[in-house]
């Protein structure tokens, strides 16, 4: 076991100032104090990169002896295509991110629940009383996608006592959720949501997974939030059920062009609210000591942690 790895931080300048004290004091604590960590190596050089899809590397054929490429988002879509990576790439799978998008997952859904638009938009001196929000026992809540945000998303809503269902590929089983999969089981998730959360990764199997088709099976004036990624809604599809009445209201955190460009008919439409992409953070903290590990174990010689299945694509 060498003591010595390289790792080369690849992301924007600014993420290395939040990332580098963390990298180290977690390097120190798993006995790899000696690593060398840096921001700029010769390619040749280079054991792991710890890695922004959005960072200047795009090209891994130079890095001839990379063990692994260690990323800093939950999201792959960005570098699971790039043919020219051949060493196992892991996503972030991060204690803070999951609890940053469980807490916003839930306030955007009690929002929806308990109807608070009505008052905070409404304080025009009309004494709204007597619309009594149905209990969450009595509300039932779809997620799509069960994997480490969605899983978690749908513990804390039914810890709030929703009725969930959640759905994923592959089948899962986690105590009081109906869990549901295939295409059969989408219908039926789709088609029992008063409010559906959208934790998909965004793959040639999810794209456009809310469409005319599907839209049309939800209850009439549904609620979305999506905080998963852009390319799971067709946007036109979307707007003619906001439209329509089809659906109640579409929560947006993710969006097929980000910054959403001023002119996209989300940002005017009384039924959207677009937040911009804020549901969660990798922090940097926890996110380090997740990286670390990963680190420890492929100088171990241990199997790496929550590696992406690249034909899958997430
Ligand atoms: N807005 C934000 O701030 C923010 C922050 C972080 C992440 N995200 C988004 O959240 C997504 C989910 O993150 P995660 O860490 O929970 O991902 P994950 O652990 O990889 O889980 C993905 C889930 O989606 C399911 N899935 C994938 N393809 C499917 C398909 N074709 N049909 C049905 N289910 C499918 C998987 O099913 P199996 O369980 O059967 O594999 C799994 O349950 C990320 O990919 C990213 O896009 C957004």
């Amino acid at each position: 076991m060498t003591n010595r790895p390289v790792i080369l931080f690849a992301a924007k300048p600014q993420r290395w100032g939040q990332y580098e004290a963390p990298l180290r004091a977690a390097l120190a604590d798993a006995g790899l104090g000696d690593a060398t960590l840096v921001t700029e190596a010769a390619p040749e050089t280079v054991d792991y990169i710890v890695y922004a899809p959005n960072s200047d590397v795009q090209d891994f054929t130079p890095y001839t002896r990379l063990k692994a490429v260690l990323n800093l988002w939950a999201g792959v879509e960005d570098v699971v295509h790039n043919t020219t990576l051949r060493v196992p790439l892991a996503r972030m799978v991060d204690d803070g991110l999951t609890e940053g998008m469980v807490e916003w997952v839930t306030g955007h859904v009690l929002r929806h629940h308990l109807g608070m638009d009505a008052h905070i938009h409404g304080q025009d001196g009309v004494w709204r009383a007597g619309i009594v929000p149905p209990l969450a026992r009595d509300r039932r809540v779809g997620v799509l996608g069960l994997g480490a945000l969605g899983a978690a998303c749908a513990k804390a809503l039914h810890g709030l006592n929703f009725d969930v269902t959640g759905w994923s590929r592959s089948p899962k089983s986690i105590d009081g959720i109906t869990t549901t999969h295939g295409e059969d089981g989408l219908a039926d998730t789709l088609a029992r949501s008063e409010i559906l959360v959208l934790l998909l990764p965004d793959t040639p199997g999810t794209q456009n997974i809310l469409n005319a088709r599907t839209l049309a099976l939800m209850p009439k004036r549904a609620m979305i939030v999506n905080p998963g990624r852009g390319p799971l809604i067709d946007d036109n599809a979307l707007l003619a059920a906001l439209d329509s009445g089809q659906i109640g209201h579409a929560t947006l955190d993710v969006f097929r062009t980000e910054p959403l460009p001023p002119e996209h008919p989300f940002w005017a439409h009384p039924n959207v609210t677009v937040t911009p992409h804020i549901a969660s953070e990798t922090r940097p903290g926890s996110a380090s000591r997740v990286i670390v590990e990963n680190i420890r174990r492929g100088e171990a010689g241990l199997p790496f942690l929550h590696l992406v299945d690249r034909d899958l694509g997430y």
